[in-house]
């Protein structure tokens, strides 16, 4: 019995440093130094799921001062557990292509308690999935200002053809509850925007660029600066195509609940 049970520890164990030691080496691979620059540059193609927990995990693992760029291409199905605002040690430079997007809001009350590093973030024709009760979450509940303000060392901050998914809802199934708090919002988000207590501020953001994505309302750009400064910036693309996958009463508060534009 006894023998049996050490035997399934030590198999455990093994699993769980297999698990470690492949998604290390996986990155180290995927990861070489630009001599020229010292930066560890990832080139990740998914086909399947990447978790940029593991990512986390491989920088952090590399100390403070090696500096990391990572670029993500995914095909058709391919799909990242991302936890907005990305933070890894190190990670300067975060590029994702055609991905669909997990896990987004998974951290809106957990600080990291890593520091903000991120210069240059890209996201392209990218769908996020949620549900509805965790975008009530970011709405009615606290989130820490790490969440809400996202990385403000960045210099450029392009999201040009984000849309949202909600997998589990169609318009008939929207309950009372939901509806009620759907309805009320737009109120609380100026609400809980009046009470902040810091300020955001972008000293080094000077490019945004966030075309192709659906209209912005006047809410959106209510929040976006109504307790965040961008001193700094020239340039802010908000072109629009009328892109549609989104129930059009989402949108407000689609636009509105985590700040991208950071
Ligand atoms: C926008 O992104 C979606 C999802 O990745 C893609 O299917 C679509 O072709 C993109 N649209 C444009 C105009 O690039
Ligand atoms: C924003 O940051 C810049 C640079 O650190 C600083 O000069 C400026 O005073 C800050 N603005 C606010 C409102 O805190």
């Amino acid at each position: 019995m006894l023998s049996r049970h050490i035997f399934g520890i030590l198999v455990g164990i093994n699993l769980i440093i297999a698990v470690i030691c492949q998604s290390r080496s996986y990155f180290n691979r995927n990861c070489p130094e630009n001599r020229a620059n010292g930066v560890r540059e990832c080139k990740i193609y998914v086909n399947t799921r990447l978790d940029f927990i593991n990512f986390r995990q491989w920088t952090s693992a590399l100390g403070n001062v090696v500096k990391v760029s990572l670029d993500v291409t995914c095909s058709s199905n391919g799909r990242i557990y991302l936890p907005w605002p990305m933070k890894a040690t190190g990670l300067i430079k975060l590029n994702v292509e055609g991905c669909i997007l997990e896990g987004f809001a998974s951290e809106f009350n957990k600080p990291t308690n890593l520091k903000d590093e991120l210069q240059e973030l890209s996201m392209d024709n990218c769908v996020i999935v949620s549900n509805l009760d965790s975008i009530f979450d970011i709405i009615y509940k606290p989130v820490t200002q790490e969440y809400d303000c996202g990385q403000q060392t960045l210099r450029s901050a392009v999201r040009r053809n984000i849309s949202y998914m909600f997998p589990n809802i169609n318009d008939q199934q929207l309950s009372k509850r939901h509806e009620a708090l759907l309805m009320s919002s737009s109120d609380e988000l100026i609400k809980k925007a009046k009470q902040k207590r810091y300020r955001c501020n972008y000293s080094e953001l000077n490019y945004i660029d966030q075309s192709l994505s659906r209209t912005r309302s006047k809410l959106y750009l209510r929040l976006m600066t109504a307790y965040s400064e961008y001193p700094k910036l020239q340039t802010f693309l908000i072109a629009d195509n009328g892109y549609r996958t989104v129930p059009q009463e989402l949108i407000d508060w689609r636009t509105s609940f985590h700040n991208l534009h950071c």
